[in-house]
Formats: C-alpha cells, structure tokens, sequence
C-alpha cells in the first residue's frame, strides 16, 4: 500500500505532512513518487491567496483519473482550505473521500478506514487537543534540521487574512513536551531546530510560560546547535524575548517580523496593533541588543484604499528598515474576512506595479548589503547539496543567508567557517577554511 501527499503553503504545513505521513507509516503504508502510484493521496493545501486555493481545484480536476489497476486512489482533502470549503468540496469533487482540517491529523487513521469503507467523512474542528499529536509520529525529512510546533492557530484580527478561520484558536504546548520532542531529536543527529507558530511569539503555555522560557530551556539540550522561531508577530516582539535573543548562543540572529505596509493609514485598516514608528522601536531595541541580526519581513501591496502616498510609505521603510530579505505579495481577498467589504479596491495593474517596486528597491538594497559581506569570514551549518548546482553544497549562515560552496566530505549539520568570495542579492557564494 502506498502513499502521496502534494503539500501547498508554509513551513507549518510542510511540517504537519511530515506528521501526516507518520500516520500513514504507521498504518502500513509506504511512500511513493507519484499519485498514479498511490492507493492513497493526499493534499495538504493552503488557503492564503486565491491563487493557491485555485491551485489545489485544479489539482483535484486532474486527480479524478483512475490510478493503478484502473481504481482511482482514496483522496483526501487535508489543510488549510477544508475548514474553508467543507462538505461543498463534495459536491464540487465528488471522487473526493474526506475532508479533514489542519487540527484533525489525529483522526486521519478513522477517515481512511471509513474511505475503504466506501464512506464519505469530514472533520473541520478546530480540536484544541491538537497539540497533543504524538511527535514520535512525525516522518522528518532528512537533515540536521527539524520543525517543532510549539503553537498552533493564532488569535489576531488581521484584517485580510483566513489563518485565524483556517487554524482556529491558539493552543501552546507545554515547556516540558516541547523539551522531550527537542532532546529526542538532539539525541537522533538534529543539529538545528525550527520552532513553528502561525504567531510563534504569542507562545503561551498552560502554566503562562512564554517564548523567551522556552528558549532559554532549549538551549540548554546537549547537541543543539541552532535554535529558530517563525512567525514572529511585531506587537510579541517584547524585551524578554529581545534579551532571550541576545543572551542565548544557541538562538539565532535572525527574526521573521511581517510588518505587512509602511503607511500608518493602512496598518490600522489592516488591524495589525502597531504603527510604522511602533515597528521601526522595536526593530531598533533589537539590533541594539543582538549583534547583526537580520530581520525578514513580508509586505502585501495594493490592500483595499491603498494610496500612491500610502505605498511611498512602503517603499520608503525598505530603506529604513534594510530587511534582509522581503516577502511581498499583491493583496487577495479572502471570503469572509473583514477587508472583502473594505471598499476602493486597487486595480489589478497597480498593485502588480508596487509589487514590482518592491522587488526593485529591495533587490538593490539586499544586493548592496550582500556584498558588503565578501572577504569576511561567515558561520555556516552545511544544509545538503545546492539544487541548482549538485556538486556543490548549500547552507545558511545563523542570520538565515544562503551560502553555496565546495564541501568534499562533509556532512550535513557541521558547522564551517566559510570567506564569502562573491555575493548577489539573494546568495553568498565562499571557500571553507575550517
Ligand atoms: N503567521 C503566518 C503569516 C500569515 S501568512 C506565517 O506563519 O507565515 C504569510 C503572509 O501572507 C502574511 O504575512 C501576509 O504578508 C501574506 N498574506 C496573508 N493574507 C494575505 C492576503 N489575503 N493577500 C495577500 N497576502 C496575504
Ligand atoms: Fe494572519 Fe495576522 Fe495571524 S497575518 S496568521 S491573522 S497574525
């Protein structure tokens, strides 16, 4: 009996099929390369933006076709976007066998069982046991990196986005269970863990301990080298966590802190609970306590009202924040989320032009800041062999730069001193010296 899952969206949903095929694996059944091949698929979709729900149709058209010995395989629809469709996925899809959301991964042995059944099932609650899952499960991709979900769903009101309708409530692990899952993977070779949250820093657990606790204990597990956290949310950028950043050599200069739009107009349209001058503080606070730490961000472009002068206000924190690197999106209206009644919709062509703009001044300003670093000497925690070029070796510095080099004979997860010998906007290129 084998399996495929097709995986749309985040680092969370990424992680939650590595939990997926866990289950599967304990069911019996074994990987394989293609749906054709597969008794059962699964799709871990997302629903962020319109296109990538339109993705996931376009998907389940084609899955329609007879597998192999001329069945067509138990298909699930699994993620973000079944709370959103829920039993309309049936009469859309009707070979579809069940529905199941991103909180019932637990219940997946009981819809695939009633699928063989010949029963149709759905599950779209957002159980708040879901952070109960038994991480043993997980089948993790190869590596010295792991994800570890410490909070699921999130709790803001942001005005454009479906997660909080997606992932229902926040609900955080415990220290302790976040603890036993990061030492089991020290202890099986992970040298790098990735702690995930929709709002990762709104991390509370049932005893009202927070990100920066959780941290500190982390990085006193033996064999860890690396600690991440994403996503960040700007107002849970406090000073504990801030000093947690800066006094734990394990957690990495690096912070994920959308900001979404630099016009104070727009964030409060957009329900975000801070302003341009709030983000830039606590931008500041942060490069004041932790040497070098690079801040990412992702922008959305176009949201309803958004005016020349608003976007200027965009443009112009590119400068004045020197993110490292930029996510910008074009807005897509969401059914059901509070902006799809906003009016002064921005024309398509404009908000394809901002979108442009971004790209423009912040490939300028990364690739300025890029090449600042060549001659200098970079930490990098070998990842694997590059994609593009396979005789080479690709990792990442502790500020989440990509670095490409030559690495005979080692392994991933070993930590090397590399000098950056070229550089472009989006990668360093460089020569081991230890
Ligand atoms: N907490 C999430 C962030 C939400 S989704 C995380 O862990 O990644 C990621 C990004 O998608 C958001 O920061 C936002 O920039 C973008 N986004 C969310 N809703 C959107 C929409 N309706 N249209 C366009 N971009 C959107
Ligand atoms: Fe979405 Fe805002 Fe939460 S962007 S995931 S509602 S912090």
């Amino acid at each position: 009996m084998r399996y495929t899952i097709l995986t749309w969206g985040c680092q969370m949903n990424e992680h939650d099929s590595e939990k997926m095929a866990g289950v599967l694996r304990e069911m019996g059944y074994e990987r394989s390369a293609s749906p054709d091949e597969s008794d059962v698929v699964l799709l871990n979709t997302c629903a962020i933006r319109e296109k990538a729900v339109d993705k996931v149709f376009s998907e389940l058209g084609r899955l329609r076709a007879p597998g192999r010995g001329g069945e067509p395989p138990i298909l699930g629809l699994c993620g973000c976007v079944a709370p959103l469709e829920g039993e309309r996925i049936f009469e859309r899809f009707p070979w579809v066998d069940f529905v199941l959301g991103p909180r019932g991964i637990a219940n997946l042995p009981a819809m695939i069982e009633a699928a063989r059944g010949r029963r149709r099932s759905i599950d779209v609650a957002h159980h708040q046991e879901s952070v109960l899952f038994p991480w043993q499960l997980a089948e993790r991709r190869e590596g010295a990196h792991a994800y570890v979900t410490v909070i699921e769903g999130c709790n803001k009101p942001c005005a454009f986005c479906i997660v909080p309708k997606t992932r229902g409530a926040e609900a955080s692990r415990s220290v302790e269970e976040v603890l036993r899952e990061v030492e089991a993977l020290a202890a099986s070779g992970r040298r790098e863990i990735e702690f995930l949250g929709q709002t990762v820093n709104a991390y509370k657990d049932p005893e009202g301990r927070r990100l920066a606790v959780l941290l500190a204990a982390a990085n006193r597990v033996p064999g860890v080298e690396r600690i991440r956290f994403t996503t960040s949310h700007p107002v849970h950028l406090t000073d504990d966590l801030i000093t947690a950043m800066a006094d734990l050599e394990k957690v990495c200069p690096h912070i994920h802190l959308p900001v979404q739009s630099g016009s104070d107009v727009v964030l409060r349209r957009m329900r975000r609970g801070y302003d341009r001058a709030g983000y830039l503080r606590r931008v500041d606070a942060l490069r004041r306590a932790v040497e070098d730490v690079e801040v990412s961000t992702d922008m959305i472009v176009g949201f309803p009202g958004e005016t020349e002068r608003d976007f200027a206000d965009t443009l112009s924190l590119l400068d004045e924040a020197r993110f490292g690197t930029v996510y910008a999106f074009t807005y897509s209206p969401r059914p059901g989320t509070e902006a799809v009644s906003l009016p002064d919709e921005v024309p398509g062509h404009v908000k394809d032009e901002r979108l442009a703009a971004i790209f423009e001044r912040q490939r300028s300003i990364q690739e300025r800041a890029q090449r600042a670093m060549i001659g200098t000497l970079v930490e990098v925690m070998l990842d694997g062999p590059s994609k593009r070029r396979p005789e080479e070796a690709t990792g990442r510095t502790p500020q989440n730069q990509i670095v490409n080099f030559q690495a005979p004979g080692r392994e991933p997860g070993d930590l090397l001193s590399v000098r950056v010998s070229a550089a472009s906007a989006f990668s360093l290129r460089g020569t081991v010296v230890s």
